[in-house]
Order: structure tokens, then sequence, then C-alpha cells
């Protein structure tokens, strides 16, 4: 996920665009840049790092223009560096874009363009846009803008300024987010309203498939057949605390919310109408992967209950013997390493010590290393063999939970792929799971959208945000999802909670069930669920509280249980994306009612870079 900007107007644009970068650094801040126009001149300025470098330089060596372009980036393509970094030009230097998005046919279309004789200066899928821009620019940038994005498969949000074209600007979005704040004599366009929110509240939402031309006193939207749109204005109410979270109350919520598009980012590119084609960020020849005769996954946290279930997967899928260790034991317990071993480190933020501390034991012992990450060029992720990059996009909440949700998405794209590659998995099977993969960012929004898990979600967190305890019980797959849910209790609420693979119950934990303690109970359908079932029973025998997470249409469940999350019906393997939404909601409503700070939870960090 990226920040854009653009601004057209009677101000000076240099501070606009550096305003309304600086409120979108939530969406990135690996590097940034802006283009501007002033007397026939476009200059361009791109810092590596936090915006606070792009801002120093423009400090100390100032641009003007009234008219201009930003970006603050989240690299998806090509390393976080001053090369990469946006705005893109084009051959002949006329043209900037700047882009949030995926280009996922930029391989071919940089590879054509090159041909054509175009150059290129970075490694950014985005780079592509500009060129292809040039090719059609005959003199009507709109017209050249519309032939350029009808060759571009995948998600695109953009900002054009031309240098020919010194009286506007244009923007265009398909499947990412591009707002217009209008203004009085001037213009604004950003990923989010938070951008131009102090200069004006007066936006218009433009949908896919729609291109926009700004002029200071002048927009005109049409479609991408040419067609003109006639869009109302919206007035936005929100305060400025609000805004920053795209009008969530909290990052967390927002975030939440947010995993139907992470899941779908995770999958651009990589499942296209359910065919698979998995490219690593470097070589990792499939020949070696097909001589992996063993996987170790190591993790912390969240990150590890990932692990835990993709252990399940790999076993499952792809007959792959596989383990997974926490990343601070990992290496205390010397661990048996051969060549034919391959390691995955699964990190958020690609800065976990414990973990990059394991990477480099199994590296030393002979293992290849293919980590999972959300952040390009993190140190887990250049000090792997290769990388299988999540995109969800900066997790700003400490609490993790789309990042979550997109590692699962990775492990099921890899397992599929390491099935197929060994012959574990026949191609009617694959195209059963890559059917299931595909539906998943759907069944999501769904689960996340259900109006009645948010009302028993906030009902749950107001009756028992007093509890002292809380248990959380699943089998199978859904054991590392009730560890889960546990840790979101936990890390959010400050209530102590445990999660158990059900079957242990006996061998302890129902020690602990009476009347005062709610234990959530993970029982989809499943080849267990007459198990689950009755360790439900077992719990209500007990006077325990029941708060259960069942598939829709399941009455017996609901007979034993106080509450009941109802999710889609969904096989067995997928579920633990689906299960994990209700008790995310269930830990952030527990939190609200309890009064702790949601976002930033007490004695956390976002990443632990210590060991
Ligand atoms: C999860 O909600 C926590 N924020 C924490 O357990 C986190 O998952 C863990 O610290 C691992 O972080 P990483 O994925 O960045 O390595």
């Amino acid at each position: 996920m990226c920040g854009i900007v653009g601004y057209i107007g009677k101000r000076d644009a240099v501070p606009v665009l550096l305003k309304g970068l600086k409120t979108l650094e939530y969406r990135g801040y690996d590097s940034a840049g802006i283009a501007v126009l002033s007397g026939g001149k476009l200059s361009l300025r791109k810092r590596q790092g936090k915006l606070s470098v792009l801002d120093a330089s423009l400090r100390s060596d100032p641009l003007q223009g009234l008219l201009g372009i930003g970006h603050t980036r989240w690299a998806t393509h090509g390393l976080p560096n001053e090369k990469n970094a946006h705005p893109h030009l084009d051959c002949s230097g006329k043209i900037s874009v700047v882009h949030n998005g995926i280009v996922e046919n930029f391989g071919t279309l940089k590879t054509q363009l090159i041909q054509q004789g175009h150059t290129f200066r970075s490694q950014t899928d985005t780079e592509v846009i500009s060129h292809l821009i040039e090719c059609y620019d005959e003199g009507d940038l709109v017209q050249a803008v519309r032939r350029a994005l009808k060759e571009i498969e995948g998600t695109y949000a953009i900002v054009v300024l031309h240098k020919n074209h010194p009286d506007q600007i244009l923007g265009a979005r398909k499947g990412s987010p591009l707002v217009v704040g209008v203004g009085g004599g001037e213009q604004f366009l950003a990923s989010d309203v938070l951008a131009f929110f102090t200069y004006t509240k007066k936006v218009l939402y433009l949908d896919d498939g729609e291109i926009v031309t700004l002029r200071k006193n002048r927009i005109a939207i049409q479609n991408f057949r040419g067609k003109p749109v006639h869009r109302n204005f919206h007035r936005i109410e929100w305060n400025v605390s609000l805004a920053e979270k795209g009008g969530f109350p909290h990052y967390m919520l927002k975030e939440i919310h947010e995993q139907p598009q992470a899941i779908h980012r995770t999958l651009a590119g990589r499942l296209e109408e359910e065919k698979l084609s998995l490219s690593f960020e470097k070589k990792l020849s499939s020949s070696l992967l097909k001589r992996i005769r063993r996987v170790i996954f190591f993790s912390c946290g969240t990150a590890w209950h990932a692990s835990l279930i993709g252990k399940y997967l790999f076993e499952r899928v792809a007959q792959l013997p596989s383990e997974v260790d926490i990343s601070s034991e990992f290496r205390y317990r010397h661990p048996i390493v051969a060549k034919d071993t391959l390691a995955i480190p699964i990190s958020q933020s690609g800065e976990t010590a414990d973990t990059l501390a394991s990477l480099r034991e199994a590296k030393e012992k002979g293992a290849k290393v293919l980590s999972i990450c959300n952040v390009v060029g993190s140190t887990i992720a250049r000090e792997s063999d290769t990388v299988l990059y999540t995109h969800a996009g900066p997790e700003i909440a400490v609490p993790s939970t789309k990042a979550y949700t997109s590692q699962l998405t990775a492990l099921y794209l890899l397992s599929v792929y390491l099935g197929r590659l060994r012959g574990a998995l026949g191609a009617k099977e694959e195209r059963a799971y890559l059917k299931e993969l595909a539906s998943l960012p759907r069944r999501l929004e769904e689960v996340i959208k259900d109006r009645h898990i948010q009302e028993v979600a906030r009902e749950c967190g107001k009756r028992y945000h007093t509890a002292a305890n809380f248990l959380f019980l699943g089998r199978g797959v859904n054991f590392p999802s009730a560890l889960e849910g546990a840790l979101k209790l936990k890390e959010l609420s400050y209530i102590h909670a445990e999660g158990y693979g059900a079957g242990e119950m006996k061998h302890g934990p129902i020690a602990l069930i009476n009347e005062k303690l709610p234990v959530v109970c993970i029982a989809p359908r499943s080849e267990t669920y007459d198990k689950m079932a009755s360790n439900i029973q077992e719990v209500r025998a007990r006077r325990g509280i029941i708060l259960s997470v069942a598939t829709k249409g399941d009455p017996a469940i609901a007979k034993y249980s106080d509450h009941v999350f109802y999710i889609p019906e969904v096989s067995e393997l997928f579920s633990p994306i689906l299960v994990v939404v209700p008790l995310q909601l269930l830990a952030y409503h527990l939190a609200i009612e309890s009064g702790c700070n949601v976002d930033q939870p007490r004695n956390l960090a976002k990443s632990v870079t210590v060991e």
C-alpha cells in the first residue's frame, strides 16, 4: 500500500504535497518523492527513508510550482531506495506518475517496452505506466492515459503530471482508493481524504474505471470508454484523529476490515483465474525445492501461530514433513539441520531479532531459507535465499490482524505450489484448493460485514470484560486458532487467556472450569467436529460460559452455547482465515470495554528487534 497525492491551484504546491504525504505515511514509509511543474520545467525530488528525509532536502534546496504530485512508498516490487521511489518518468522526462497498487503484468509490459526502445530507470512495476502513456501520447493526455491503462492488469490509483499540460493533473483508479478534494480555485487528489482534509471537506469519490482531469476551476470525470461521468459531492464530517484511520476509531479495526483486500493483494499476480504462478523475489529453483525433504518453520507470537497452521497445510497438501519452532527456542535446542531442509521464517516486520538469529543459525547449518515477510527489503527478507512477500500493506496496530491472514494466504499458496511440484497433489485436487483459495477475500468480507458477529462480539465485550481468565479450545488446524484468539485477548484486554487443543482439556485445564470462566470453543464443521461437540458438553456440564464459533446452519452448537459466532461454510483447512475474525473482534471489544489502548497495548512494541 502506498500514499499518493496531487495538487493544482493557487498555493505553492510543495508544502501542500508534503503535508498530504505526512498524513498518508501510515500507508507506507520506506521512500518518498514529489514532482512539480513551474515555468515549463518538470522538477523531481525523491529520497529513500522516511518523509522527513525528503522534507529536509526540500528545505535546504527548495522546489516551486503551482501544481504537483507526490508519493510515500510501501515497496512491493524493487528495493526501497531512491531509484525506486516515485514519481516515475517516461524516457522524455515529460511525464511523471505516482502509483498505489500492483501491476501484475509488468514483466511482460516491461519486456515489450524495452524491445520498443524504452529505457527504464527503476526495478518497479509502476514505471511501465509512465512509458505506456508516452507510447500513446499524441497530445490528448486523457486519451493517452486511457489507452495506457487498458494494457494494465492489476490494481492502481495513479496521478499523472505532464510537462506539456501545465494547466492540469490527471487521476485514475482501479482497485485502489483515490478521492478528489474540491476547493475554490484549487483541487486535490489523494489516496485518503486525510491528505487534504484541512484545506477542504468537499470531496468526490472516484469509482474503479474512472479518469479525472483536474484544472484550477474545473473537474471532469470520464470512464475508460471516454463517457463523461457525473458524480455528486460529499461533505466529510470527520475530526482529524478519525480521518487518520479512514473513519475507524482504531487502526486495528481498520486493519481487520482491510483483511479481504490484503488477501486479494497477496493473491494478486500469483492466483489468476484459479491458476497458480508463484515467482519468488530471488531465485530458488524448482529442482532444488523438489529435493526438499523437511521443512522447519520458526517465528514468534502471531507469526508462530501462522507457522503452526503452515505445518498442517504442508503435511496435508504437500506431504512435506514439517516442524515448528518458536524463534527464541530454535537455536538453543541445537537443531539437526540437513542440506535438504527448507527453513521458513515468518515475520510481518522482517526485523524480529529471534527470528533473524534463527535464520542465521539455519543457514549456517546448511538449510535453504524461504521467508514470508510483509516488509520489502527488511533484514530477514534480505538475508533469506528467497522471499514470498505478503502484501498486507503497513500494519500500524501492534496487535497483528491483516498480516496474520495474509501469512496464512501465503502458506496456502506455498503448500499447493509445493504439493504440485512434488507430485503430492493431482490436478483435480489442485483446482479444488485454488478455487477455494480464490473465494477467500469474498468470504472474509462476508464474515467481517456480518452484523450478527459484530453484535455478539460487542455483547460479549460488555458482559465478560471483568472476567479474570478465558480459555480457548480448538482442534486440528484450529488448535493454532485457539492460541491466536488467546494471544489477541491477552495483548489487547490484559485478561489472562490460554489456548489449548480441546483434546487436552481432560489432562488438566478442565479443573479450571466453573461458572465464571468464559470458554471460547472453535467448532466449525470438521473431521473432529463430534469430538469438539463433546468437549463443549463437558464444559457445559461444569457450568462454564460457552462462546462458540460454528458453521452457519449448525443448530446443534447453539443448544449448548451461551453465544455463537456463525461463519460461512468453508472446508476445514481454510477455516482458520474465517474463524480468526470473530476472535479478533471479541478481543477488540473486550479491550474497548476495559478501556485499554487498542493500537498500542502497554509494554508491547510492533517489532521486537531485541532478543
Ligand atoms: C501479534 O499480535 C503481536 N504483535 C506479536 O506477537 C507479533 O506477531 C510478533 O512479535 C512477531 O512479529 P513479526 O511477525 O514482525 O516477526
